[in-house]
């Protein structure tokens, strides 16, 4: 049977968190073993909402690629690249964009709600790119022709949106070129920011991947608790608190223990903080040396860059003559 041909990009849009981590790049590191894959950092994606300051992109890129890598993402396995340096991804974007509906692209749910939600934080994202957002997402499948694309649930209109696409490529220009990708979804584990609203950047609520001993135990102390337990003796709520919620993603062995002695006001908050400090330091323990050293090597970061755009690049001429030559431009 062939192998699944994934596809999947981020936006290098500042530093990254354990959110992040646990909703998609660490199934990204599961999948690179049973699959073909390719993975993207679609700067191209991040300049269609912040295309008015570009100050931190360089940096932004440096970022998400250490964090792929410590993460574990194998640069041999799979072709890890820049978006803006295959540039067919513009080419194509383009030319699908001749053929797609503007229905199409102001129905996708995500697309009023963003506007309406950045513009109210004095963000003007009334443009043509912004639009677009999805024919360009569209572009960086079906370039590769990647017939699987992992999603998390607020992607899934995009790969729809994708998929129609494709039917109508296949259909206008009488070709079966371009396969229907279908989502992969993945058991993603949505963690909480350490004040129990959804873990964000903007919110200033994140523990920041790659984190450090010191850093990541200051972030745990800085935890919700359960707000009526006074003394360290008066019975708990873990219900409705984040070190437990965090308990539950990360410490599995001990969450059952941890309930009881806090429902029994047994152990204390700073002790429960303690303890799965210790817990999430040992598991990204790994991550967070392999960072470290890789920070020190922006040498070699380039040189994976490089070698993934040159591989990428390779499918993306050969498939993008295949294209044009459907629709008669050559
Ligand atoms: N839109 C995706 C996001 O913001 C990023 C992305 C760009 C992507 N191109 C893609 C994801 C292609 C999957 C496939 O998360």
């Amino acid at each position: 049977m062939v192998k699944d041909r994934i596809f999947s990009g981020m936006q290098p849009s500042g530093r990254f968190h354990l959110g992040n981590y646990m909703g998609a790049l660490e199934n990204w590191v599961k999948l690179q073993h049973d699959y073909e894959c390719i993975f993207s950092i679609v700067d191209l994606h991040s300049l269609t909402s912040s295309y008015d300051d570009t100050s931190k992109l360089q940096e932004n890129i440096q970022e998400m690629a250490l964090d792929w890598l410590s993460a574990g993402l194998d640069p041999e396995k799979n072709i890890i690249f820049i978006q803006s340096h295959v540039k067919e991804h513009a080419e194509l974007s383009l030319l699908l964009g001749m053929s797609t509906p503007l229905s199409w692209l102001e129905r996708v749910p995500t697309y009023k709600d963003k506007l309406q939600q950045l513009g109210s934080q004095g963000k003007d994202i009334n443009t043509y790119g912004f639009l677009g957002y999805p024919v360009l997402m569209a572009a960086d499948i079906m370039l590769y022709k990647a017939t699987a694309v992992p999603v998390g649930e607020d992607q899934s209109a995009h790969l729809e949106l994708t998929r129609e696409m494709v039917r109508r490529f296949n259909n206008l220009y009488k070709t079966d070129l371009f396969p229907e990708p279908h989502a992969v979804f993945s058991k993603s584990k949505v963690l909480p920011g350490i004040d129990g609203r959804k873990m964000s950047k903007s919110y200033g609520n994140t523990i920041p991947f790659g984190a450090g001993p010191k850093e990541m135990q200051d972030r745990i102390n800085m935890m919700i608790t359960d707000p009526k337990r006074i003394k360290k003796t008066d019975k708990g709520n873990p219900d409705v608190c984040i070190v437990f919620a965090f308990h539950k993603a990360f410490n599995e062995s001990e969450v059952a223990n941890i309930e009881r002695l806090c429902r029994a006001g047994e152990i204390g908050c700073v002790q429960c903080k303690k303890c799965l400090g210790e817990k999430m330091n040992s598991l990204l323990a790994d991550i967070h040396t392999r960072r470290e050293d890789l920070k020190n090597k922006p040498g070699y970061i380039k040189e994976v860059l490089d070698y993934g755009a040159k591989r990428a690049q390779a499918i993306a001429t050969a498939n993008m003559t295949e294209i044009k030559k459907a629709m008669n431009i050559y």
